[in-house]
């Protein structure tokens, strides 16, 4: 049987209110709010719901509402006040510190009746759907937890070894491509497509976060099939041309394999988020045997990859509220670039004519 308290100072009130709820509830009862306090602090575990009145001489209803509120008791106790305050105010501001309902007097039995079992059956829904969730943040915090020691072992493993090593090597391969174009580029035009080249080999953990988000199991040879980003490259260019131009000459070469072009330079994300993305196949030659190894290489402005850059860095800093308005200030952000892209763009071309 559940537990209920039922807090007046007149006798009949009390009485009226045990004799409503005995058969349904264990009832514990009290006089004023010292005595109310008192025995919230003993059954506080016990209690589903609190019946307050308002108005008690010494400590009334609420300094016992502070009092609740200060100790927690309210996140898991239901609060009912039952009242003969009419003013309307004072109605609002019990609901504003947190009471479920409130019940005028004179009282009907049975909307008392069906008030507090209704109520207090909210609450046991609200705390079994909390505690569920906490369930499932702790589920989840175990299984990131698993994936990262099962990402530690199997990267500790020679398969997974020799693979990262084949995709250091994709790295490396398309690096020298890249950076023998602009040699060629530098001697014919004096001036270079590209102003850097950032590279990076994805972390086991994140590899096996991915392949555990996509819904396979965490096997090496999941990892080539599976994720084309382990070996990723991004080609810091000039000029949004210079990206094409620069793209172009690498799918040229009869050795790679386009195997997936995303142009979000054409059609940019909802964000404003801009980048060419080619996701390549690329040889790699090995002791005994040629191999193919893909790679995700991105090309960006500088301007798009101080924009992108800023826009990773706010999109995990979750403890901000108004993310509309960021959301909002980076698309307005995204749009300037693009316009300063071309028309620095349109300068170049003044000077040294499209080629340039
Ligand atoms: P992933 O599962 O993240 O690889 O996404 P995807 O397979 O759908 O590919 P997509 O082309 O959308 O993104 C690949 C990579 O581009 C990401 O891992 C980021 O490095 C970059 N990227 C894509 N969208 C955004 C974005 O909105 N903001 C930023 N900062 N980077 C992005
Ligand atoms: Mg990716």
């Amino acid at each position: 049987m559940q537990k209920i308290l039922i807090v007046d100072d007149v006798e009949v009130n009390r009485e009226l209110l045990r004799g409503i709820l005995k058969e349904d509830y264990e009832i514990e009862m009290a006089e004023n709010g010292r005595q109310a306090i008192r025995k919230l602090w003993e059954y506080h575990d016990e209690i589903s719901a609190v019946l307050l009145d308002l108005q008690m001489p010494d400590i009334d209803g609420f300094k016992v509402i502070a009092e609740m509120k200060e100790q927690g008791f309210m996140d898991r106790i239901a609060l009912l006040i039952i009242s003969s305050e009419h003013a309307v105010e004072v109605e609002i501001q019990c609901f504003q510190l947190g009471a479920s309902d409130f019940i005028h007097k004179p009282f009907e039995a049975s909307i008392v009746k069906n008030r507090v079992r209704n109520t207090i059956e909210l609450f046991r829904c609200k705390n079994q759907l909390e505690q569920k969730v906490e369930e499932q943040a702790a589920a989840l915090e175990r299984q990131s937890q698993i994936i990262r020691i099962q990402a530690e072992r199997l990267s500790r493993e020679k398969p997974f070894h020799n693979l990262m090593m084949e995709y250091r090597a994709v790295i490396m391969e398309i690096e020298t491509r890249l950076k023998v174009l602009n040699a060629v580029f530098s001697e014919e035009y004096n001036r270079n497509p590209f102003e850097s080249i950032k590279s990076r080999l994805k972390t086991p953990e994140s590899i096996y976060k991915k392949l555990e988000r996509k819904g396979h199991p965490a096997l090496i040879e999941n990892i080539s099939a599976y994720i084309a980003d382990v070996a990723g490259l991004r080609v810091i260019c000039s000029f949004p041309d210079d990206i094409y131009r620069l793209a172009e000459l690498l799918i040229k070469q009869d050795d790679i394999i386009l195997l997936k072009r995303k142009d979000y330079i054409q059609k940019p994300k909802r964000n404003g988020y801009r980048s060419l993305h080619l996701i390549l196949n690329v040889p790699i030659f090995l002791p005994d045997e040629k191999k193919y190894r893909k790679a995700e290489v991105q090309f960006r402005t500088i301007a798009m990859d101080f924009w992108a850059s800023l826009e990773h860095k706010l999109k995990y800093k979750k403890d901000y509220d108004d993310t509309d308005d960021i959301e909002r200030q980076l698309k307005d952000c995204a749009d300037s670039i693009e316009a300063l892209d071309y028309q620095m763009q349109e300068i170049r071309d003044k000077i040294y004519g499209s080629n340039g």
